[in-house]
């Protein structure tokens, strides 16, 4: 695991970034997560930029998105698909082969779910999955209890995460209680994972999550395990590790 903390959400970003630009200028055909929420807003800002600016050329990198709240269609607001869409994917320039998509109206969400895995192997496998966490120690929508072997699947959401996401919203109760999510034994078998996180908010989940036992009841602890695991944090959300950690 490698640890790097950056003095504020601004450096954060940009160190994310450098991370994700510097796979896609070695590997032009990446196979990546997308995450969404307000952490890595200032990472796709900066993306965009050197998309703009340097060029940065994602016209062969593959996207999978994290989760999607089931039951929203991917044109209303509050969807994960028009923040990505409009955050990140549209300014970048990709077209709709690069980037596969949660089928939120599915009826048959067992079947859905295996179609997103059979795509992931097709394209190859992760190469990278790219990570926010929630206050629970969730990951895409793991919420804690979540088997370390799942997969992508149908997940009911806890009230924390409802309401933490209810600033998305017109009110808490629009916000969807179930989502389609990776799952753990999914993001685990990337061969990369990047975790960000910034705030004191996040400190406690930050701390669980790198220092303390591997637990289902903090999910992201799995990535404890993982061979190629870097974090990115601010210092705020680095604020309660022990000092012991490699930082770099
Ligand atoms: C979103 C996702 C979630 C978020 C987490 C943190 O695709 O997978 O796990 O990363 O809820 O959200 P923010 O960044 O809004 O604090």
């Amino acid at each position: 695991m490698e640890i790097i903390i950056a003095t504020d959400y601004e450096e954060m970003s940009r160190k994310a970034a450098a991370f994700v630009a510097d796979l896609v200028k070695k590997k032009p055909n990446l196979v990546m997560t997308v995450p969404t929420g307000s952490t890595p807003l200032g990472m796709y800002r900066e993306l965009v930029q050197m998309h703009r600016e340097d060029g940065l050329d994602f016209s062969g990198v593959t996207f999978f998105m994290l989760d999607e709240y089931y039951g929203l269609s991917p044109q209303s607001e509050g969807s994960y698909y028009s923040f990505l869409r409009n955050n990140f994917l549209l300014p970048i320039g990709i077209q709709n082969g690069q980037f596969q998509a949660h089928e939120a109206l599915s009826p048959n969400t067992a079947a859905t779910c295996l179609r997103y895995e059979k795509e992931i192997a097709k394209s190859g496998g992760l190469d990278l999955v790219v990570l926010g966490i929630g206050h629970n120690g969730h990951i895409a929508f793991n919420e804690p209890g979540s088997p370390f072997d799942s997969r992508t699947r149908l997940v009911e959401l806890s009230m924390e995460t409802i309401s933490a996401n209810a600033r998305f919203f017109k009110s808490p109760a629009d916000v969807p209680r179930q989502a389609l999510s990776m799952g753990l034994a999914t993001i685990t078998g990337a061969r990369k994972v990047l975790l960000l996180a910034n705030s004191q908010a996040k400190a406690r989940a930050v701390a669980m999550t790198l220092q303390g036992p591997i637990t289902t009841q903090v999910p992201a602890s799995c990535l404890q395990r993982h061979p190629d695991f870097t974090v990115v944090l601010d210092s705020s959300a680095a604020s309660l590790l022990e000092s012991k950690v490699r930082v770099k």
